[in-house]
C-alpha cells in the first residue's frame, strides 16, 4: 500500500482538485483507492457527495478503536472509497499531538490490505498534522501555481523538512498553468532547474477542472477528453510509474 499527500503551506493552489483527480485516474488504472479527506473544509467531501461525519468522532479513529469500515464511504466513483473530513481540524491536531511519528499510516492499519493508494487531501498548514503527514507518506505531492510567491512556499517546505530531520521526497508539479503568458513559462523552467524531483507533467487553467464543483465529480467523469482531463492522466502515469 502507497501513501500519498496533496500538500502545500499555500491555500488555493489545487490540492484538492489534485486529490480528487489522480484518485479518479489511479481508479480508471485500476487501482483500490482510499481518498483521506484531512481538511475541515470538507472540499473533497463535497466533491464526491459523501457526508462529512465521521460516526463515533475522530477521537475513536485516532485511538485505532473504530473499525475503519464503518466511517468509510463508498463514492460515485468505481474502486474509489472515501475517508471524509472529520470534526475540525482541531481535534484532530490535539489527538495527534505528543504521537508518535508515523501515526496516520498506523491508523490506516486496519484497511491496510483492502488498498493499493491512499491520497490524503491536507489543509493548507504547516502543523502538528504536517508532521504526522509527513512521516507518514511514500511522498509529498505539492502543486505549485506559476507565480514567484508560490515558489517561495517551496522553498519554505524545503527549510522545514531539513529542520525536521525528515527526508520524505517532495515531488511539486505546476498547476493552474497559462502556457501563453511569460512568466508562467519562466517559472515551469525554473522549477526544473532547482527542483530535480519535480514531475514534468503540467495542469492547464481548464474551465471543466472548475466546474467541478457544479458537476461534483472528477473532472474524467463529465469531461474526459479535455485538456484538464488528460493533464490528470498524465501526471497519473508519472506518478505511477515512480511508484512502481
Ligand atoms: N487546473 C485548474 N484550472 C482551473 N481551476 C482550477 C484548477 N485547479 C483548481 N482550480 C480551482 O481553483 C480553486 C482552488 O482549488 P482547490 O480547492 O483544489 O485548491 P486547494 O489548494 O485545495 O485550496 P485550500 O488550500 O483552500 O484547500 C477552486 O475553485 C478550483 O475549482
Ligand atoms: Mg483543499
Amino acid at each position: 500500500m502507497k501513501m500519498l499527500a496533496l500538500y502545500s503551506i499555500k491555500g488555493g493552489v489545487g490540492k484538492t482538485a489534485s486529490a480528487v483527480n489522480l484518485a479518479a485516474e489511479a481508479c480508471r488504472d485500476g487501482r483500490r483507492v482510499l481518498l483521506w479527506d484531512l481538511d475541515p473544509q470538507a472540499a473533497t467531501t463535497f466533491y464526491l457527495r459523501a457526508k462529512p461525519k465521521v460516526r463515533g468522532g475522530v477521537g475513536k479513529l485516532v485511538k485505532g478503536k473504530a473499525a475503519l469500515d464503518k466511517v468509510i464511504r463508498n463514492t460515485g466513483v468505481e474502486g474509489l472509497d472515501l475517508l471524509p473530513a472529520a470534526i475540525g481540524s482541531r481535534a484532530m491536531e490535539q489527538l495527534l499531538e505528543d504521537r508518535k511519528p508515523s501515526r496516520l499510516r498506523r491508523m490506516l492499519q486496519p484497511v491496510h490490505d483492502d488498498y493499493d493508494l491512499i491520497i490524503l487531501d491536507c489543509p493548507p498548514s504547516l502543523s502538528t498534522l504536517a508532521e504526522q503527514i509527513v512521516s507518514s507518506v511514500d511522498a509529498l505531492l505539492v502543486p505549485v501555481i506559476p507565480t514567484t510567491l508560490s515558489q517561495r512556499t517551496l522553498d519554505q517546505l524545503r527549510h522545514y523538512l531539513d529542520d525536521a530531520n525528515q527526508d520524505c521526497p517532495v515531488w511539486p508539479f505546476v498547476t493552474l498553468a497559462d502556457r501563453r503568458r511569460k512568466l508562467h513559462r519562466e517559472i515551469v523552467d525554473d522549477l526544473g532547474e532547482h527542483w530535480p524531483t519535480r514531475l514534468s507533467t503540467t495542469i492547464p487553467n481548464a474551465s471543466a477542472i472548475e466546474r467541478m464543483g457544479l458537476e461534483r465529480a472528477p473532472v474524467n467523469a463529465f469531461a474526459p477528453r479535455c485538456a484538464g482531463s488528460r493533464a490528470y492522466a498524465a501526471l497519473w502515469r508519472e506518478i505511477a510509474q515512480r511508484l512502481g
